[in-house]
C-alpha cells in the first residue's frame, strides 16, 4: 500500500541540528534524530500521525491557507478511483459511517485522482469550501491523511484510544520494513495506555487479502518482528531482545490483510491465573461485563476483555491449552474457539504444552470468524460457510441442569439445546462419560476408571513440557547475566513448575499414552467424523460455559494447586477436537461491589468431531439467521451499553469534589 516511504524530516519537528552545534565548540559528534510520529487533536479527536509517509504530492508549501495547522502539517483527505466531484459529499457521508478516524474536517483539502492538474473551490459541507487538487499517484490508498507542508509528504492517521480495560501489554504501529514499533503516544484516560487504529479506508477487502483493515490484538505469547515480548513476565520482556521475526501463525493474518494494533496481555507463560492474586508481574485486565470487577478469566485475558470492551476492534487472537480461549470468551460474552489440535504452526509462539496448545480467536461476529480461520489454518480449516450443511442430529449435553427453571441460566441453557435440537431437527441425550467409558474401556486402560486415568494428565503435560522449554533456558540465560540470580515467577507457574520437577520422564510417557488413548477412544466411540463433508461430524457435545457472575476480582483467594483432575473442559484438551464457545444471553444478578442487578454472560461449549472446525461456524451463522443466538455487542452488557466504570461523570451534570480544609 505504502510508497516512498521515509521518517519525517528533522525540520517537521522544529529542531534544527546544525544551529544548535554551532553554538558551542563541541567535537563533532552525530546526532540521530528520529520522529516517533506526532500526536495531535482535531475537532476533540485524538489522532496520531505515522513517522511513514505513504508518498508525495505536488504542493506549493502555501496551498490550503484557510485549512489550520500543526508542526507544519495539515489534515487532508485523498480519494482514489473514477469519481465526480459532486458525488463527494455522498462519499464522505458513506465514509463517516463507515470509518471512526476520518471526520469531515478532513475534506477540506482534498486530493483527487483523475485528469488534473486542476484546482477547485467547493462546498464540500455546509461549513466550509474545500480546496481540491488532483493526484497522480494512484498507489496512495484513499483516506485521511496529515500532509507535510514542506514536502509534500502525505502520513498515515491513527486514532488513539484510551485502553481503559488495560487489556495490552504494548500498542504498535507497523514500521515500512514488514516489522513493528511500539506506538508512542498518550491521551487523558483512566491512567491506561494509549492505542492507534488506523483509518479503515486504507483498505479494500480482496480475495488475496480478505483481512484487509481488520484489526487485530495479539496474545503476547506470539512473538512479532521488532518488537519485545514479556509473557506476562517483566523479567522475561526485560532479558530478551526485540523478536527477529514474526511466527507463520500470525503472518499468515498479516499477510491476509489483517492490521495488528497491539499485543495484549496474557497470564503469566499462559497458566491459569486469578485476578487479581495471582497477577504480580502485570495487573489482569478489566472484563467489561455486569459490575466490571469479575474475573475475566485467563490465560488470553487481554483478548478477552478487549473485544468485550471495544467496538474499535475486530478480532484477538489468544491461545488454548486448558481453557485459556474458552474461559475468557464465555465470562465476556464472545465468541472463542479452541481449534482441531495441529492446524498451524506455532513457531515463535511460548509454548504451554505443544502437545495441547492450540491458537484460536475471541471474536463477536462470527462471518468474520470464517474468514479469519481461514486466514489462519488455511488448508487445514474447511470453511463451510456457502456450503449446504447436513448438521448432525445427535446432540449429547454433559452436566445440564436437571430443572431448567431452576435459575435463569439454567433456563437459558436448556432452551438453547432444545431450539438447537430444533433447528437441525435432531435429539438430545444426556452423555455419561464415565458409564460409556466403562462400558466399552481400552484395553490400554487396564480397567482403570476414567477420572483416575486422566487425573494427572494435563498436570503432567504442561508442567514437563513447559519447564524443559521455557524455563529451563529462562532460568539459565536470567542467572548468566545476574550472578546467578533466579528472576521473579508469579505464584502460579511457579508451583507448577515445581510439580513438574517432582515427576519422572516415566510419569511425562504415562501422561502421553493416557492422553492418546482417550482421544482414540472418544474420536471412535463418542465423537467420530463422518465420511460426508457437508455434515462432517457425527454430533455435536454440549458442555455448560460461564453460568453469570459470581467470580469478584477482589477476593483473598485461596493458595494456587496443580490443575488435576477430569472434567468437561478437559475433553477437547485431551481429544483434539474443535470446541467453540456461543455466547447465549445474560442474567441478572445482585452484585456485592455495586449492590445493584447487574447482566452477566451465559456461554454454551460446543464441540465436534476432529477436524469439523468449520462446521461449528457455520452452525454459529445458521443460528444467529434463525434467532436462536445473538452476536454479543462491545459494551458494559453482551447487548452493548455503557461500561459501568467509563460513564462520564460530566455527562450526567455532575460535578468536581472539591476539598476544602477542616477546621
Ligand atoms: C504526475 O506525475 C508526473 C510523472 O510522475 C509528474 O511529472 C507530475 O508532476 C505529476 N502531477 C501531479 C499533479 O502530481
Ligand atoms: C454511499 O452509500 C450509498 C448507500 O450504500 C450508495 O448508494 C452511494 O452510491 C454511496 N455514495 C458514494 C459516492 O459512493
Ligand atoms: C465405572 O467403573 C468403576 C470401577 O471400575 C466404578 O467404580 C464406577 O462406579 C463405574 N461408574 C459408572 C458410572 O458406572
Ligand atoms: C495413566 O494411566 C495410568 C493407568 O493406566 C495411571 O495409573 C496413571 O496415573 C496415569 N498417568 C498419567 C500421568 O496420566
Amino acid at each position: 500500500m505504502v510508497s516512498q516511504r521515509g521518517a519525517m524530516s528533522a525540520r517537521s519537528v522544529g529542531l534544527s541540528i546544525l544551529s544548535l552545534v554551532s553554538c558551542f565548540t563541541l567535537p563533532a559528534a552525530s546526532a540521530q534524530l528520529t520522529s516517533n510520529g506526532l500526536s495531535v487533536t482535531l475537532n476533540h479527536v485524538y489522532y496520531f500521525i505515522s513517522p511513514f509517509s505513504s508518498g508525495r504530492v505536488l504542493v506549493k508549501p502555501t496551498a490550503f491557507s484557510a485549512v489550520p495547522q500543526v508542526f507544519g502539517f495539515k489534515p487532508v483527505t485523498v480519494v482514489q478511483g473514477a469519481i465526480a466531484q459532486e458525488a463527494l459529499p455522498s462519499l464522505f457521508a458513506n465514509w463517516t459511517a463507515i470509518d471512526d478516524v476520518f471526520q469531515p474536517a478532513f475534506a477540506q483539502a482534498i486530493f483527487l485522482s483523475g485528469s488534473g492538474p486542476w484546482l477547485t473551490k467547493r462546498k464540500i459541507d455546509t461549513r466550509d469550501l474545500s480546496t481540491i487538487l488532483s493526484i497522480n499517484d494512484t498507489s496512495i490508498p484513499s483516506g485521511p491523511y496529515f500532509l507535510e507542508m514542506a514536502t509534500g509528504s502525505l502520513y498515515p492517521v491513527y486514532r488513539l484510544y484510551e485502553d481503559f480495560a488495560g487489556a495490552f501489554l504494548e500498542p504498535l504501529i507497523p514500521t515500512p520494513d514488514g516489522k513493528f514499533q511500539v506506538l508512542s503516544a498518550q491521551i487523558p484516560g483512566s491512567a491506561s495506555l494509549t492505542v492507534g487504529v488506523p483509518s479503515r479506508l486504507y483498505f479494500t477487502k480482496t480475495a488475496a487479502k480478505p483481512l484487509a483493515g481488520v484489526r487485530l490484538g495479539v496474545k503476547d505469547i506470539y512473538r512479532l518482528a521488532g518488537m519485545k515480548g514479556s509473557n506476562g513476565n517483566r523479567a522475561w520482556y526485560n532479558l530478551y531482545p526485540a523478536s527477529e521475526k514474526t511466527g507463520p501463525a500470525v503472518q499468515a493474518l498479516i499477510d491476509a490483510g489483517a492490521q495488528v494494533i497491539g499485543l495484549q496481555k496474557t497470564s503469566q507463560f499462559a497458566n491459569g491465573e486469578s485476578a487479581t492474586a495471582d497477577w504480580v508481574d502485570y495487573h489482569a485486565p478489566f472484563n467489561p461485563r455486569g459490575d466490571g470487577y469479575q474475573d475475566p478469566s485467563s490465560s488470553s485475558s487481554g483478548a478477552g476483555a478487549s473485544i468485550a470492551s471495544y467496538e474499535w476492534l475486530d478480532i484477538a487472537i489468544g491461545s488454548d491449552t486448558g481453557g485459556s480461549i474458552r474461559g475468557p470468551s464465555g465470562v465476556q460474552g464472545l465468541f472463542g474457539n479452541r481449534p482441531s489440535h495441529g492446524l498451524v504452526s506455532l513457531d515463535n509462539v511460548m509454548p504451554l504444552s505443544p502437545t495441547l496448545d492450540t491458537p484460536g480467536f475471541l471474536i463477536r461476529d462470527p462471518y468474520l470468524w470464517d474468514v479469519a480461520n481461514t486466514a489462519l489454518y488455511g488448508g487445514n480449516y474447511k470453511s463451510l460457510a456457502k456450503t449446504q450443511v447436513k448438521y448432525p442430529t445427535k446432540i449429547r449435553t454433559l452436566y445440564f441442569p436437571d430443572n431448567p427453571e431452576s435459575n435463569a441460566a439454567a433456563t437459558i441453557i436448556t432452551n438453547f439445546a432444545n431450539a438447537l435440537a430444533a433447528f437441525v431437527e435432531g435429539t438430545i441425550e444426556p452423555l455419561d462419560l464415565e458409564t460409556s467409558w466403562n462400558a466399552s474401556t481400552p484395553v490400554e486402560a487396564a480397567g482403570t476408571p476414567l477420572e483416575e486415568f486422566l487425573e494427572t494428565t494435563y498436570a503432567t503435560l504442561i508442567t514437563k513440557e513447559q519447564t524443559s522449554l521455557v524455563r529451563d533456558p529462562f532460568y539459565a540465560d536470567y542467572a548468566a547475566i545476574h550472578d546467578g540470580r533466579r528472576p521473579f515467577v508469579n505464584p502460579v507457574p511457579l508451583l507448577r513448575w515445581g510439580y513438574g520437577d517432582t515427576l519422572s520422564e516415566a510419569d511425562y510417557e504415562a501422561a502421553k499414552r493416557n492422553k492418546t488413548v482417550f482421544m482414540d477412544w472418544f474420536n471412535s466411540e463418542i465423537l467420530p467424523p463422518v465420511d460426508n463433508p457437508a455434515q462432517c461430524s457425527s454430533g455435536f457435545v454440549l458442555y455448560l460455559g460461564s453460568q453469570g457472575g459470581g467470580n469478584p476480582r477482589n477476593r483473598y483467594g485461596s493458595a494456587p494447586g496443580v490443575p488435576v483432575g477430569f472434567n468437561p473442559g478437559r475433553i477437547s484438551v485431551f481429544a483434539e477436537v474443535p470446541d467453540s464457545v456461543f455466547p447465549l444471553g445474560q442474567v441478572s444478578l445482585r452484585s456485592e461491589i455495586s449492590n445493584h442487578d447487574e447482566f452477566f454472560p451465559v456461554a454454551v461449549d460446543i464441540m465436534a468431531a476432529k477436524g469439523c472446525d468449520g462446521l461449528l461456524v457455520k452452525l454459529a451463522q445458521d443460528l444467529v439467521e434463525a434467532g436462536i443466538v445473538t452476536p454479543p455487542l462491545a459494551g458494559g452488557t453482551v447487548t452493548g451499553g455503557d461500561i459501568l466504570m467509563k460513564r462520564r461523570a460530566e455527562e450526567k451534570g455532575v460535578k468536581e469534589v472539591r476539598y476544602v480544609e477542616y477546621s
